[in-house]
């Protein structure tokens, strides 16, 4: 028998064994072991084909080398067939691999809100840095003399009184308001000064929902030859019209502050439609925003500045207040609890 004829036969055997697997596989019957035999059987270390080449040796060295190819091309046809039986590797049998639908929509990222009461100091901060105030910050931490006495509190006071400061030791308390950075700034800078001071503030009070034992402030100081009180209410009447509309209407109280004289309490004309305007104005229609007036001659004596050469006005307000009328929220608690579900609404 010569090789040619051999590879023939086992190309035929090869044919209706591989038709056999194909018809299972078609019928939808399990083949894989039936291909695998298949494979055995023909490319197999004993296999038909292994068989073949063993004949190589007893050809002659010219007749060789035509014959190699012949069985090299068989069982590579052979190795061909018998892969494409195998079914590709499925889903399941690849744990390891992610299963990816690109074109899914992403994961959304969590992105942080900004604090309301930081919001509502930014927005302050740039209505003031528009008409040329710079931001002083002073410390938390502070004496007797920068909280009060420099302030023209006189030393018998009753907000020196351990009931609304907190003390820490004798002579060092937690500041009751920002007030304190008008001495700092003054100490600091050589006026002209036209600057506001953020910060927080603390006090000895019961925590309910009109009040905390520590809040945030916005003080204003403005120092220079010559200013008047109509410059400290235009001012201020261009502020609230900026911070809560163009047609705010304005008026101011007279007040008392130990630093200034005159004093005044600036309100805003907040409307009286809905049942809470009626509560939150006491049925007048009008809200108090802020307190101000003009220096008193006393605090520039405590800073070493002539108060026959130098006049100013001053301006403090509560950022939680301010908070909680533009966003109509009731409780001050809120501000300080760090409850997502309430910040995630700013
Ligand atoms: N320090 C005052 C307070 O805590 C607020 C204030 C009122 C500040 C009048 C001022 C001012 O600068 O002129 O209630």
């Amino acid at each position: 028998m010569s090789l040619h004829t051999d590879i023939r036969r086992v190309r035929a055997e090869f044919d209706d064994r591989l038709k056999a697997v194909q018809a299972r596989l078609a019928a939808g019957l399990d083949g894989s072991e039936h291909a695998e035999q298949l494979r055995i059987d023909f490319l197999g270390r004993k296999g038909a084909v292994a068989g073949l080449f063993a004949g190589l040796g007893a050809l002659s060295p010219k007749e060789r080398p035509a014959a190699g190819q012949q069985l090299n091309a068989l069982k590579e046809a052979i190795a061909g067939a018998v892969s494409d039986l195998q079914p590709g590797p499925s889903q399941e049998d690849r744990p390891s691999a992610p299963q990816l639908d690109l074109t899914l929509p992403g994961d959304p990222i969590p992105l942080g809100s900004t604090h309301p009461v930081t919001q509502i100091e930014s927005k302050i901060k740039n209505i003031f840095a528009r008409i040329g105030f710079s931001i002083y910050y002073g410390p938390e931490v502070e004496t007797e003399f920068y909280n009060f006495e420099a302030l023209n509190f006189q030393a018998d006071h009753p907000a020196r009184d351990m009931q609304d400061t907190f003390y820490l030791s004798k002579d060092l308390l937690l500041r009751t308001h920002t007030s304190n950075n008008q001495i700092h700034a003054m100490e600091a800078m050589k006026p002209p000064l036209r600057i506001i001071m953020p910060g927080r503030v603390f006090r000895n009070e019961a925590i309910n929902a009109r009040s905390h034992c520590q809040f945030h402030q916005i003080e204003g100081l403005v120092v220079d030859r010559q200013v008047s009180m109509a410059e400290l209410k235009g001012t201020m009447t261009h502020f609230a019209r900026e911070l809560y509309g163009p047609d705010t209407r304005t008026r101011f109280r007279p007040s008392y502050f130990p630093f200034t004289e005159p004093s005044a309490e600036m309100d805003i004309y907040w409307g009286l439609e809905t049942d809470r305007d009626h509560r939150i104005t006491k049925g007048t229609g009008w809200l108090e925003i802020l307190g101000c007036g003009m220096v008193h001659p006393n605090v520039f004596k405590a800073v070493d500045l002539d108060p026959l050469k130098w006049t100013g006005y001053a301006f403090g307000m509560g950022l939680e207040r301010m908070a909680m009328l533009k966003w109509g929220i009731g409780d001050i608690r809120l501000f300080f609890e760090g409850d997502l579900r309430f910040l995630r609404q700013f």
